[in-house]
């Protein structure tokens, strides 16, 4: 193994030279934010929520997809980074309907984990309301394009782990959406295994069980009449 001395944030540190900036970060302690990536299957640089700034390059780079080399002094929390990471942050937003009070992952969406930690409280830009797609075709399943942030962490989930490809990217730029086999509903996909593997991917609600949103809870009063029951006539006293 060849190892490569780096310092990242005035840390002195050493890597092997497969490493990615964002793995050799975090073997360190150090905690860059991310969306797209997902450990075990390969990086993209999609989200750009990774972005860190490296001596003598005028551009940021995803740390994701860069590889560490020798010498390279790399900050990753300037206050250019911040306000960038939050301008990428209010961007998903505004694209896309993210209406958390009824998002089948409220309180459990790696989209709100972003959006607190890099401090957006609104977004600045005007929001775009598309007009988007829910496919509850599947059995077990339903996709929500209106909360799907193109990460493309489905896709490889699917591909690189199950090995089924159900999942690809259509289109291209602004007009890209996820579509299952040939942009077929997802129920119609033979290839798809119901394994879940894209469900437990998906950083936000957009891939979701079904009976898990709110819509479908169910809520069962007479369920507490027979534990009030139980408890008058003591059925539980032994
Ligand atoms: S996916 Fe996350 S950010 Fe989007 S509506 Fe749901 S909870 Fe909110
Ligand atoms: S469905 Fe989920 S995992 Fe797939 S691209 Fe959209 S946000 Fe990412
Ligand atoms: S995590 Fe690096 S670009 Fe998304």
């Amino acid at each position: 193994m060849v190892v490569k001395t780096l310092i990242i944030n005035n840390q002195l540190l050493t890597a092997s030279e497969d490493q990615t900036i964002l793995e050799a970060a975090k073997d360190a302690g150090i905690d860059i934010p991310t969306l797209c990536h997902l450990d075990g299957v390969s990086d993209v640089g999609a989200c750009r929520l990774c972005l860190v700034e490296i001596e003598g390059s005028s551009k940021l780079q995803p740390a994701c997809v860069t590889q560490v080399q020798e010498g390279m002094v790399i900050q990753t929390e300037t206050e250019k980074l911040q306000t960038y990471r939050r301008m990428a942050v209010e961007l998903l937003f505004a694209e896309g309907n993210h209406v958390c009070a009824v998002c089948v992952v409220n309180g459990n969406c790696q989209l709100q984990d972003v959006a607190v930690r890099v401090g957006m409280d609104h977004s600045r830009f005007p929001y775009q309301f598309p007009q988007r797609k829910v496919d509850l075709s599947h059995p077990q399943f339903g996709m929500d394009h209106n909360r799907c942030i193109l990460c493309t962490r489905c896709v490889r989930v699917c591909d690189e782990i199950e090995g089924a490809h159900v999942w690809d990217v259509a289109s291209r730029g602004g007009q890209s959406f996820i579509v299952s086999g040939i942009n077929q509903p997802w129920g119609d996909v033979n290839a798809c295994t119901s394994c879940g593997k894209c469900v437990d991917a998906c950083p936000t609600g957009a891939i979701f069980r079904k009976g898990s949103t709110v819509a479908e809870m169910n809520h069962d009063p007479e369920k507490i009449r027979f534990l009030v029951t139980a408890r008058e006539q003591k059925e539980w006293t032994r």
